[in-house]
């Protein structure tokens, strides 16, 4: 029998979007206590946890190969946890006990704050769990740590759970609940130890997180909230996801151009641009509605980068309504585009619609889509070419080890073409070449200014020519 105080390795895959990510690092903290200590490996983990995500079919698709692979580690070390979490467990429960003999333990959205209690269950009695209860509170159930998983410069707060809009394609009604707005109190301490630990950069999270607080009557709605984050000293950055267009308020338009550190980008994601589409998705707006919250946008904030989530092939699509998409997006001229394929999802209405799109259509719309905002990004990133941008510095790039990388405050992506530089720094960076998905910059190296060497081994940085932040 294992207990509480052995030290234990915990290894989380997870899948999907960032609120995923929050919930992966609130499963590690409370674990924490229990002596888990997190790993990349894998194959050395005692416990290892699937994150999943089911938003579309191909998210699905990969937890089952995923499921196949963790079958072979359980095989080779038969003492390891498998547990399996997120929406896939919520949606699928004992099915997933059933189909994967060597999984302990299945849960679901609403039982994270169980998770230690499961554990325990699975360890000490040697059960097979499940637990897809829809009861729960969305306040995190742990205590922050007082000092935050080191190495980080920025930060996901999930501000609310689920979603009241059901959108005739969107399963995250059916697997996350209804919509539930945290505590101010509790995201205002949570902000805060973030920011007391290294953190310079937070993203608030939520399905629709211009509808926080309406519901609940915390006292504080979305914009009063922005301000009050926005107060909390040491903060640079400060950052929000995502936003529903038929709820993006004027007064969160007009925060844009208020709050010093509220970064200038929105995703607002538009689905499409038929109105007829829309319509049957149940998204609540028009076109023209869309683009006059756009228009409101741009004149609050000149420079607010506008980035959205677009599905082609949704049922009924004809090339008439595909073509609105391709000319909305020609007039919006998004900074970034995320297109999907429409995917039936078991539960939603969408998946009883007729006149499914057959997959070689979808497949083509998705290239023309995806070629015109190519040209469209590119171009964006081509004007910034000469350009002096402030770089939130976020690690190590992923292609290239030896360049650091992050992010200007529109939220584009900037490697860094020499230089050290510090996890958590700002730096003036001047660009220099733009491609599709990044921009790559020389960061200014102001005389006299080579990090102290105090500095650098603090920073973790051994290097030559490092170049010293410009400002925190
Ligand atoms: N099929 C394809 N894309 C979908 N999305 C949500 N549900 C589906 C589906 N069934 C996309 C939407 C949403 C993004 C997170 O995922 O564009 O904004
Ligand atoms: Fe899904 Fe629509 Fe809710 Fe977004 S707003 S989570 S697309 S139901």
């Amino acid at each position: 029998m294992t207990s509480d105080m052995e030290p234990k390795l915990l290894h989380i895959l997870t899948m999907g979007c960032q609120m995923n990510v929050y919930d992966s690092q609130q499963m590690g903290r409370i674990l924490a206590p229990m002596n888990y200590m997190p790993t990349s490996r894998a194959d050395k983990a005692n416990l290892i946890i699937l994150n999943t995500c089911c938003i579309r079919e191909k998210a699905e698709h990969k937890v089952y190969s995923w499921l196949g692979r963790l079958a072979q580690v359980k095989h080779r070390r038969p003492d390891v946890i498998i547990g399996v979490g997120g929406c896939v467990a919520q949606q699928e429960g004992y099915r997933i006990l059933k189909r994967a003999p060597h999984v302990d333990m299945v849960f679901g959205t609403f039982a994270i704050g169980r998770l230690a209690e499961l554990v325990r269950q699975v360890t000490e009695q040697k059960k097979r769990v499940v637990d897809v209860d829809e009861t729960g509170t969305v306040e995190p159930s742990y205590i922050m740590p007082a000092k935050y998983e080191a190495g980080s410069a920025t930060a996901f707060v999930t501000i609310m759970s689920g979603c009241d809009n059901f959108c005739t394609y969107c399963v995250v009604p059916y697997v996350r609940g209804r919509e539930v707005s945290r505590k101010p109190e509790g995201i205002l301490e949570e902000v805060g130890c973030l920011v007391a630990n290294g953190i310079r950069e937070v993203t608030l999270l939520g399905q629709n997180v211009n509808s926080y607080g309406l519901k609940n009557g915390h006292g504080l709605d979305f914009p009063a909230l922005l301000d009050a984050v926005n107060r909390i000293k040491g903060l640079k950055r400060l950052r929000f996801t995502t936003s529903h267009p038929k709820d993006l308020s004027d007064r969160l338009i007009v925060a844009f151009g208020r709050l010093e550190k509220l970064a200038p980008h929105i995703h607002l994601p538009v689905q499409s641009g038929s109105d007829r589409i829309l319509r049957r998705m149940n998204r609540g707006y028009t076109k023209d509605y869309y683009l006059a919250r756009i228009e409101k946008l741009r004149k609050a904030r000149p420079d607010i980068a506008i980035t959205s989530d677009i599905i082609v092939g949704f049922p009924g699509e004809e090339e008439v309504d595909f073509e609105k998409t391709i000319g909305l997006v020609s007039s919006v001229r998004f900074d970034n585009l995320f297109t999907f394929k429409y995917s039936d999802r078991p539960s939603t209405p969408a998946c009883r619609f007729f006149n499914k799109v057959p997959e070689e259509i979808k497949r083509e719309r998705l290239a023309r889509l995806l070629e015109l905002q190519k040209e469209i990004t590119l171009d964006k990133h081509r004007t910034m070419v000469g350009t002096t941008q402030e770089v939130l510095v976020e690690g190590s790039s992923k292609k290239r080890g030896d360049q650091m990388t992050g992010r200007t405050p529109c939220g584009k992506v900037v490697n860094l073409s020499n230089g050290a530089a510090c996890v958590g720094q700002v730096v003036s960076v001047k660009i220099a070449e733009a491609l599709f998905h990044s921009l790559l910059g020389d960061p200014i190296v102001f005389r006299n200014a080579v990090m102290s060497s105090s500095r650098q081994a603090q920073c973790g940085v051994k290097r030559r020519n490092a170049v010293c932040c410009t400002k925190w």
